[in-house]
């Protein structure tokens, strides 16, 4: 079954990680702020990403999750963040039970990892491509 990757940025980072895994795993890419009422459903993996700003993800990821809550545990989220380490962990937990999604992950710098063998992103990836 297809994957998609939905994801919603301020200043693109999200979007080149969104893209890249898309690329990687052969899904869709969905741009949250063009169609906000994208349907999760139908799709066999889900992946939500975005970024963080002042400890919040944009509104729209948030309704997004919100309205899929049902699904979100099966939900691989990203957050694309400035935090490092303890306080990037701390800041990751607190998103990801407020939108209730289940496997979650944080990248700071994420473009250094791209391609960059057993990085956090490309570990990701590797989860998801093993994801049935
Ligand atoms: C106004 C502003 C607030 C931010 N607040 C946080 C924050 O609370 N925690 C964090 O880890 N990063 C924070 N950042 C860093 C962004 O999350 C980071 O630049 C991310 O790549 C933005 O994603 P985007 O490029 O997809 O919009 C902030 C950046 C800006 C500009």
């Amino acid at each position: 079954m297809t994957g998609a990757v939905f994801y919603a940025t301020r200043f693109g980072a999200s979007e080149g990680v969104a893209k890249y895994i898309a690329g990687r795993i052969g899904a869709d890419i969905v741009d949250l702020q063009k169609t906000p009422d994208a349907d999760p459903e139908g799709y066999g993996k889900v992946v939500l990403g975005c970024g963080v700003y002042n400890g919040q993800v944009l509104p729209l990821v948030r309704d997004f999750a919100k309205r899929y809550a049902d699904a979100a545990p099966d939900f691989d989220f990203f957050l694309v963040c400035a935090l490092r380490d303890e306080k990037a962990d701390e800041q990751l937990e607190r998103i990801a039970k407020e939108l209730g999604v289940g496997r979650r992950v944080y990248f700071n710098a994420p473009r250094n990892m791209m391609g960059v063998e057993g990085s956090k992103l490309e570990l990701f990836i590797e989860h998801l491509s093993n994801k049935n």
